[in-house]
């Protein structure tokens, strides 16, 4: 075989054999996943839509370590998330997943910065670094001049870039959304979407967006369908999205502009980042 370059192959990230999840309420037996099989390759933009109740948010919860089956495996990045004791489990969430919910899950009494800083105050990062990274993704959600703005001072789009800075800011590579839209209107639902397309098409980051909004379900690259806790269909669509790109007055519009990098190597999105927006160290705030 010809020996091509071999950029941009295709690798499987998430695979899932057999999955299952019971959840007992008192008496009653509720079989939330009913044997799931499921490949996701690296750098896909996927959504998946269904009924409510029909096991969605289990799904991600259980890809991103939050919950853990009543049976099958599932293997994330190499690491089979079966063989993880809890402390292990809670650094692989920690280190290699961004969640996006609903409801934003913000911290109320801080600052859009401060938000963004907190997944790397847990992994360990110096201040500095913090409010650099923070600082540099914050911009390029498109919220460089909402910094200092508490979450109620935020409209709910604004609210969730915030939470999609904060999820993808330690350099994690998978992005878990729930229902990231279903709190919006139509335009900022929109704006939200084409982020994360944009995130997903410039930095290579995997999204599974789980969606019943048949309008934020058509925009993966391919959907499935859940139903009673099974995948009853899937949709695959070709890239044809790369209109979004290049609107004019898009949120993370900067990082399709030829100015930032089109790093997709595993390490160092947010120092190539820093590097391209040049932080002005001096700028850096000191807080009391
Ligand atoms: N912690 C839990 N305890 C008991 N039942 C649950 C729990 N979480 C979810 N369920 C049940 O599992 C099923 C699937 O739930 P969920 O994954 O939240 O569905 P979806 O996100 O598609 O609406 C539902 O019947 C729900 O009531
Ligand atoms: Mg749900």
């Amino acid at each position: 075989m010809h020996g091509k370059t071999r950029k941009m192959s295709a690798n499987t990230l998430i695979r899932i054999e057999g999955l299952h999840k019971t959840y007992h309420r008192g008496q009653e037996t509720v079989e939330a996943l009913r044997g799931i099989d499921l490949m996701v390759e690296e750098g896909e933009f996927l959504t998946v839509m269904g009924p409510s109740g029909c096991g969605k948010s289990t799904l991600l919860h259980i890809i991103g370590g939050i919950d853990r089956p009543t049976a099958g495996r599932v293997v994330v990045d190499g690491v089979d998330l079966g063989s993880l004791d809890e402390e292990a489990l809670t650094r692989f969430r920690r280190e290699k997943v961004g969640f996006v919910f609903q409801f934003y899950n913000l911290l109320p009494t801080l600052t859009a910065l401060q938000n963004v800083e907190l997944p790397l105050i847990a992994l360990g990062y110096p201040r500095v670094a913090r409010r650099t990274m923070a600082r540099a993704v914050l911009e390029m959600v498109g919220l460089g001049d909402r910094l200092h703005h508490k979450p109620a001072e935020l409209s709910g789009g604004q609210q969730q870039r915030v939470a999609i800075a904060r999820a993808i800011v330690a350099n994690r590579r998978l992005i878990l959304a729930d229902e990231p839209t279903g709190d919006l209107d139509s335009v900022s639902s929109r704006q939200v979407v084409d982020l994360m397309w944009n995130l997903n098409q410039s930095l290579g980051l995997t999204f599974i967006i789980v969606t019943h909004d048949p309008a934020v379900g058509e925009r993966g690259t391919r959907t499935i369908y859940l139903q009673d806790g099974r995948v009853v269909g899937e949709e695959r669509r070709g890239m044809l999205q790369a209109t979004e790109v290049r609107g004019g007055a898009l949120p993370g519009r900067a990082v399709c502009s030829p100015a930032v990098p089109h790093s997709t190597s595993s390490s160092g999105i947010v120092l190539t980042l820093v590097g391209a927006l040049r932080v002005d160290q001096s700028r850096e705030e000191v807080d009391g």
